[in-house]
């Protein structure tokens, strides 16, 4: 009895030391509110037009876009593209949320190979990994849609629905440095249930080099950039 008693108490402190805060509180781990998160689009352009509603999902996307020399044009056209989507929208009420985009291409930049994109998140205070952007044989069997992927990884792993692929609706040219960071884009739903619209925005490189010579080898340029799903 008395044993029990001790053990209980020791418990008690046990668990009283554990829930002492000690420094800092760990990055959330799950999915906030998205009403505070709102896309600055630029004025005077109608391809980008911001639903209404509130995002279904807020993400930031590190990863690459990959690019081959055309031997006739000498210049890199896409070929496609990879990132890692991690969850954010517990950042949408701190003032992380406006340039979590650069912190995160600031990190990505700099880790050397052996770091891989899914590694970052952790990193910027957005541990939660919540799928994968890739490109995928588009539903009519010709050409890619790019496909944002959460059926493998996250709160929905294993939910065979819980995709989107896109069909590019709008596009401009990014506000800022559009020689180095990629277009900010508007799609549509081309399949999947997870949304019903996508945009990129707020992007963060990923232009490959203005020119290329004959025979220069495929190319991976690193980028970050938001995705609002409503
Ligand atoms: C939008 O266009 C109007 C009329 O051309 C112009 O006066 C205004 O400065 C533009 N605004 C921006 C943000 O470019
Ligand atoms: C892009 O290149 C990376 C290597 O940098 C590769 O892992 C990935 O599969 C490529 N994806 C596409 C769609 O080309
Ligand atoms: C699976 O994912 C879809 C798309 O996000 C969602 O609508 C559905 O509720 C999910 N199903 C389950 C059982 O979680």
């Amino acid at each position: 009895m008395f044993t029990l008693q001790l053990l209980s108490a020791l418990t008690s402190a046990a668990l009283l030391v554990a829930a002492t805060p000690a420094g800092p509180a760990p990055p959330r781990q799950d999915t906030c509110s998205t009403a505070a998160a709102k896309m600055d689009l630029p004025a005077n352009q109608t391809q980008l037009v911001s639903p209404t509603t509130d995002p279904l999902f807020v993400l930031l996307g590190v990863g690459v876009q990959n690019y081959t020399c055309s031997a006739s044009t000498l210049t890199y056209t896409s070929t496609g593209a990879v990132a890692s989507l991690f969850d954010i929208s517990c950042l949408d009420t701190t003032p992380a949320f406006a340039v979590i985009q650069t912190l995160g291409f600031d990190v990505w930049k700099a880790v050397p190979a052996s770091v891989t994109a899914n590694d970052i998140g952790a990193k910027i205070g957005a541990p939660l990994l919540l799928g994968f952007q890739y490109f995928v044989t588009s539903p009519s069997g010709t050409g890619l849609s790019p496909k944002w992927d959460f059926t493998s990884t996250g709160k929905f792993a294993g939910n065979s629905s819980a995709f989107v692929l896109g069909a590019k609706v709008g596009d401009i040219t990014a506000p800022a440095n559009p020689a180095v960071n990629i277009d900010w884009l508007a799609l549509n739903n081309a399949g999947g249930s997870l949304a019903s619209k996508v945009f990129r925005i707020d992007t963060v490189n990923g232009q490959p080099p203005a020119s290329c010579v004959a025979g220069s080898a495929d190319i991976s340029v690193k980028y970050t950039a938001k995705y609002f799903l409503y």
